[in-house]
């Protein structure tokens, strides 16, 4: 199967060119095919937020090469790396980030407002569709606020996929959750994994949910130790 995604040595520094800069990670190695449901573990401060914005497109690397859906993304200018990150990947955070007074759909809707610039029918059916999927339809109309801490999440994994995105990056998406909210979030995620296809890279702390991926990829102080991509 073609790889989604290749890091060549990716290393990131924070403040550079201040006495305080600092090497975050350090020559990051990882090639994922599509289709992988992968873990990323490690110690707080480890550098895996840092590694997942890098991957989602929202911040750049200090050097090395990043390929996704097989573009090189170094060349592109922040308006292609806007439009690439918008259609080829799907943010899952700890805390859902919805839009509290906006209803189920709505939030749902938003990503693909963003990308085609005003509502469709065919989005609010998308919407519809996906919320079905995750179990939300009778809610679609309430506001978020009006929902629970794993519906909440649910929603915002209906939302990630609105773009139908070769890459679902979730940091943590089930950190906030009890247990049986986050047994619920990470099974769907496997679901969708298994019936779509996309590829998943779940930053997680839960070595249950971790044992039930593909694979666990450890970073440890801003490396991938040898023997684990
Ligand atoms: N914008 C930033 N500026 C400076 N340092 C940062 C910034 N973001 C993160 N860091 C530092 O980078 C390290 C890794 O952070 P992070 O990627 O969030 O780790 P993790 O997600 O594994 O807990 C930490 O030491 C953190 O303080
Ligand atoms: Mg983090």
């Amino acid at each position: 199967m073609a790889d989604v995604l290749i890091l060549d040595k990716i290393r990131k520094s924070y403040n550079v060119g201040l006495p305080n800069e600092t090497e975050i990670l350090h020559g990051i190695d990882l090639t994922v095919a599509a289709g992988e449901f992968l873990a990323i573990m490690g110690p707080s401060g480890s550098g895996k937020s840092t590694l997942l914005n890098i991957i989602g497109l929202l911040d750049r690397p200090t050097s090395g090469r990043l390929t996704i859906a097989g573009e090189d993304t170094s060349g592109l200018d922040d308006e292609a790396i806007t439009r690439l990150r918008g259609r080829t990947i799907g943010f899952v955070f700890q805390y859902h980030h919805l839009i509290s007074a906006f209803t189920a759909r709505e939030n749902v809707m938003m990503p693909m407002l963003v990308d085609h610039g005003r509502p469709t029918p065919e989005m609010a059916s998308r919407a519809d569709e996906l919320l079905a999927r995750v179990g939300l339809e009778r809610w679609r109309d309430n506001p978020a606020s009006a929902m629970s801490g794993g519906q909440q999440q649910r929603v915002a994994i209906a939302r990630a996929l609105a773009m139908r995105p070769d890459l679902v990056l979730a940091d943590e998406p089930t950190g906030n959750l009890d247990t049986a909210s986050a047994n619920e979030a990470f099974q769907l995620l496997r679901r969708i994994n298994r019936e779509e296809g996309a590829t998943f890279l779940i930053v997680t702390h839960n070595l249950d949910l971790a044992h039930q991926c593909d694979r666990i990829i450890r970073i440890v102080d801003g490396r991938i130790p040898t023997g684990d991509a």
